[in-house]
């Protein structure tokens, strides 16, 4: 089944072509230059840039992918969640090709996609699953008895782990988006260099807490800067993303472990991270757990991960109405 994927949630807008699960492209246009200089995503001029790069796109994926709009099976599109204005442009382009096609019309929740990622190059393993979707706005453990069903366990009862690099980030004067930047300088750092707070790492829950970590992380570099020490950033990276990958690690193994599970999936724009990849791949082969991740391009925001989700439920015989609105508190169910 051939199936269009197009992706606009938040500043990326992305169009993919993917065919039982293999991808035949998968454009992205970034917008990340047009919000830097203001420190995060400004959801106006999101809308606006999605609008202007999204027909383009649309060709673009299509004739990298070699086909024609008569040959998609399928349109999958981002409702949820999102930025409302920015997700509206995805599912008004979604609907235009949908109908124009006759190709039905499936819409899908972002981080259902983040998790389907996984799925596209290794294929799908014997569910359950234990799920880690770490975002720029999600922070979450996810129970996946079977494909399409979810059990949220916990979340984050603050900041999302994006959101907490991104701060970080910006502190340091590391520009906009932070993970990478952050991942990068962490590399020639010690994590065991500052002691930070692990929150709620044995609150014996599945919840996450980011702000105190962050308003630590904060507290020191005033600290030492107004005690006339110079701050090494490397250090101060490292033992910042130690602390996040500390919990994460530890909660999602747990959760497999309490849930019976034997695969772990990954999902989302902080599964870029070098040192969670590592730690998680290494003290889940120690637990007896298989541990899945997308490769880095299908970690960030993408298209084909949307393509990839969609096409299943359209196997299923899925289908969404073309009353379908934006929802952008969508939850995962
Ligand atoms: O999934 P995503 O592309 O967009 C959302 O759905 O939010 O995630 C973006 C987030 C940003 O906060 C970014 O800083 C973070 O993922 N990120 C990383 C890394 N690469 C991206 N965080 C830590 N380490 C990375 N290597
Ligand atoms: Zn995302």
């Amino acid at each position: 089944m051939i199936v269009l994927g197009i992706e606009t949630s938040c500043d990326e807008t992305a169009v993919a072509v993917v065919e039982d699960r293999r991808v035949r492209s998968n454009l992205i246009a970034s917008q990340t230059d047009l919000h830097a200089r203001f420190g995060g995503v400004v959801p106006e001029l999101a809308s606006r840039a999605h609008v202007e790069a999204l027909n383009p796109l649309l060709d673009r994926a299509l004739e990298e992918a070699g086909c024609r709009f008569s040959d998609l099976e399928g349109v999958a599109v981002t409702v949820g969640p999102g930025l409302v204005g920015a997700l509206l442009v995805g599912i008004s382009a979604a609907k235009a090709v949908a109908y124009a096609t006759g190709a039905p019309l499936i819409g899908v929740n972002h981080l259902e996609g983040h998790i389907w990622a996984n799925f596209l190059e290794h294929g799908p393993p014997e569910p359950p699953y234990v799920c880690l979707v770490v975002s720029g706005g999600h922070t979450m453990l996810v129970h996946m008895p079977e494909e399409h069903r979810y059990e949220v366990l916990g979340q984050t009862v603050d900041d999302a782990a994006g959101e907490a690099f991104d701060k970080i980030a910006r502190c340091l004067g590391r520009g906009f988006p932070g993970g990478p930047a952050l991942d990068a300088l962490a590399r020639e750092g010690d994590p065991n260099a500052i002691a930070f707070p692990r929150a709620m790492a044995d609150s014996g829950d599945y919840d996450f807490s980011l702000s105190g970590l962050k308003t630590a992380v904060l507290r020191y570099v005033r600290a030492e800067t107004e005690a006339g020490r110079t701050v090494n950033p490397a250090d101060l990276a490292a033992s910042f993303q130690e602390a996040v990958v500390d919990v994460q690690v530890a909660k999602t193994i747990r959760a497999a472990l309490e849930k019976g599970v034997r695969t772990i999936l990954l999902g989302g724009g902080v599964v870029a991270n070098t040192r969670l990849r590592e730690r998680i791949s290494a003290e889940g082969a120690a637990a007896g757990l298989r541990v899945l991740y997308p490769s880095l391009e299908l970690c960030t925001d993408n298209a084909a991960m949307i393509a990839c989700a969609g096409a299943s439920r359209l196997a299923r015989g899925e289908r969404t109405g073309f009353d379908v609105e934006a929802d952008p508190g969508l939850e995962l169910a």
